[in-house]
């Protein structure tokens, strides 16, 4: 695991984009799956600039969505789905056949789990893993507690989760439960990418650094993973010993 800090979150998000568009110019059909939310906003942006600034052939990579909340529709403004169709999928004009989320509303959410296992699979892998960390060092919705061989899976999310995430909808939500990929997916991956900005990381982003490796703090498989990186600026890395 190697840590990487930027000055502030738009060095970080703009480092962090260009390391995603140069694997995609270097193997174009590559597999990327893809966290949303606050962190990765930016990053969207500057990845959708610099494909296009570049004149990569994107029309070759797949796109997998992390995770959803259960139950909601694509439609509403706060779903992960709705978050990759505004920032990726519409700017850069993606074929439907090009990225893969989960039906959050499907009757029978293992059974999504388990056709999204399959698809990994048939992709031979994923190639880079984007993600952020939860205030609980969550990865996904993969919530304290969750094993590390974990593949695709139904989770009950901790309050913090759903208290932190009423900042993506509109007005008061209920939310229940979370799908999302899983560790062992995640320590598959070739690559993968954990971004933070902000102190309010500072904590988390310590204890997945200098923390013991268990599954009571999620984010802390990070430093079990051989090509894993923690990108973060330089508030999010204000607690770090080397710091
Ligand atoms: P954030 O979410 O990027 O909106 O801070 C991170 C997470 O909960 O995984």
């Amino acid at each position: 695991m190697q840590v990487l800090t930027f000055k502030d979150y738009e060095e970080l998000s703009a480092n962090t984009a260009g390391f995603i568009a140069d694997a995609i110019a270097d193997n174009p059909s590559l597999t990327l799956c893809m966290a949303s939310g606050s962190t990765p906003a930016l990053t969207c942006d500057f990845l959708v600039k610099k494909l296009k600034d570049d004149k990569t052939d994107y029309s070759k990579f797949s796109f997998i969505g992390l995770d959803e909340w259960a139950g909601l529709p694509p439609t509403n403004t706060g779903s992960c789905h709705y978050f990759f169709k505004t920032k990726i999928f519409e700017p850069l004009k993606l074929r439907s056949s090009q990225y893969y989320l989960f039906n959050a509303q499907a009757a029978n959410l293992q059974k999504e789990c388990r056709a999204m296992d399959q698809l990994i699979i048939d992709k031979g892998g994923i190639d880079i893993m984007l993600v952020g960390i939860g205030m609980n060092g969550h990865i996904g919705f993969n919530e304290p507690g969750t094993s590390f061989t974990a593949l695709s899976h139904v989770a009950e999310l901790e309050e913090i989760t759903k208290s932190v995430g009423q900042k993506y909808f509109d007005g008061p939500v209920e939310l229940g439960k979370g799908i999302t990929i899983g560790f062992g997916h995640l320590m598959n991956t070739k690559k993968v990418f954990l971004m933070a900005n902000g102190s309010k990381k500072a904590e988390v982003i310590k204890k997945t650094i200098e923390g013991p490796v268990t599954e009571s703090f999620p984010a802390s498989i990070m430093q079990k993973h051989t090509d894993g990186f923690i990108l973060i600026d330089e508030e999010a890395g204000s607690l770090l010993k080397d710091q």
